[in-house]
């Protein structure tokens, strides 16, 4: 018989710091970018207009990953979460279960590292502002991570209410308005994609922007023309390329696969990221499960520390 440990939403976040979150999903990029950990493409079971669910596997660090996760947009109204799900992870060697992790939170903490990981690498030097526009569950975690790096940073959200709590519980604040959200030289956008929140014009020189938002089929959160003027970077060309902000503007003829950089490519070295400070700079993810795959393995890690952490005996 074997005994699993099942991570809770709050033993995740109890397990990986956001620090910690930002330094294994750096490792899982480069892994991937070197061919050492690997990803088959993620299946989508659509049940629209009522949401999908995502099945996310991946290989490396000697272990293997599955996430079995939703997105079903109408469930805030419903008072139920958008996302909702479970990690496995297994033993790559025998095949055998080491931990079950609640989906939810691995993604926001990988979601926020990714989305700042990208601000890092490819903003100026001399970023000073930080901005997050869309303040839900993952947004959050983009917020989290800025301040956890130091950084202050500005909320935004149509929901006042909502960019006031996040903000009062994390100690970030609220932007005085939409426009002055948007020009921060790092800007984080984690909105639903149903409307486009950079439209033509409104991407200043010098600026990065996380794209985290349109992750799926028919989602947008930047005008075509807008996106094609930046400097392109994604987490997964085939990801982004399908069901990612850049779908649209490749459906359009804007942009083609010789304009795009995989963001995992800069940090092994294998690329260029900016190349100047009046560039504007745009990375559109789509999440990966080897980010997930970083997190889980960090978590496991601090199993031992955790107090509380029930066990599935199987
Ligand atoms: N790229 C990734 O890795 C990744 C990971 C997780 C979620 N996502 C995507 O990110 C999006 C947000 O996910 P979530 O779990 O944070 O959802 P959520 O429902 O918790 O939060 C969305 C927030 O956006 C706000 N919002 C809606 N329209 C807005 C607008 N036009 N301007 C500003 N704010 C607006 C809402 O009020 C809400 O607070 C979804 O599309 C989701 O699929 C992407």
């Amino acid at each position: 018989m074997s005994s699993v440990p099942v991570f809770t939403g709050r033993h995740v976040e109890q397990a990986v710091s956001p620090e910690r979150a930002v330094e294994a999903v750096r490792e899982a990029f480069v892994a991937h970018a070197r061919g050492e950990w690997t990803m088959p493409p993620k299946v989508y079971v659509t049940n629209y207009p009522a949401g999908d669910f995502r099945a996310m596997p991946a290989l490396g660090g000697g272990h293997a990953l599955l996430k079995w996760v939703t997105s079903f947009p109408g469930n805030p109204q419903r008072g139920l979460p958008t996302v909702t799900g479970v990690v496995l992870l297994s033993d790559a060697q025998t095949g055998q279960l080491r931990a079950v992790l609640d989906a939810a939170a691995v993604t926001a903490l990988r979601t926020g590292a990714a989305a700042v990981l990208a601000a890092e690498t490819l903003g100026r030097h001399d970023a000073a502002t930080a901005a997050v526009v869309g303040a839900g569950v993952n947004g959050r975690a983009a917020a989290r991570t800025f301040l956890a790096r130091g950084r202050t940073v500005s909320l935004w959200d149509v929901d006042e209410e909502r960019a006031q709590r996040v903000a009062a519980e994390l100690g970030a604040h609220v932007a005085p308005s939409l426009e002055q959200a948007l020009a921060a030289d790092l800007l984080v956008t984690v909105t639903p994609g149903h409307d486009v929140v950079l439209g033509e014009g409104s991407l200043r020189p010098g600026q990065h922007v996380s794209l985290m938002g349109a992750d799926g089929p028919g989602k947008a959160e930047v005008a075509g023309p807008e996106l094609a003027r930046a400097r392109l970077f994604c987490d997964d060309w085939e990801q982004a390329s399908h069901g990612g902000e850049l779908a649209h503007a490749v459906e359009e003829g804007l942009v083609t696969r010789d304009d795009v950089t995989a963001l995992g490519d800069v940090l092994a070295g294998a690329a260029v990221g900016r190349a100047d400070a009046s560039e504007v700079t745009a990375f559109d993810s789509t999440g990966l499960a080897i980010q997930d795959l970083a997190i889980a393995l960090a978590a496991l890690e601090s199993a031992e520390d955790l107090s509380g952490l029930a066990r599935l005996e199987l």
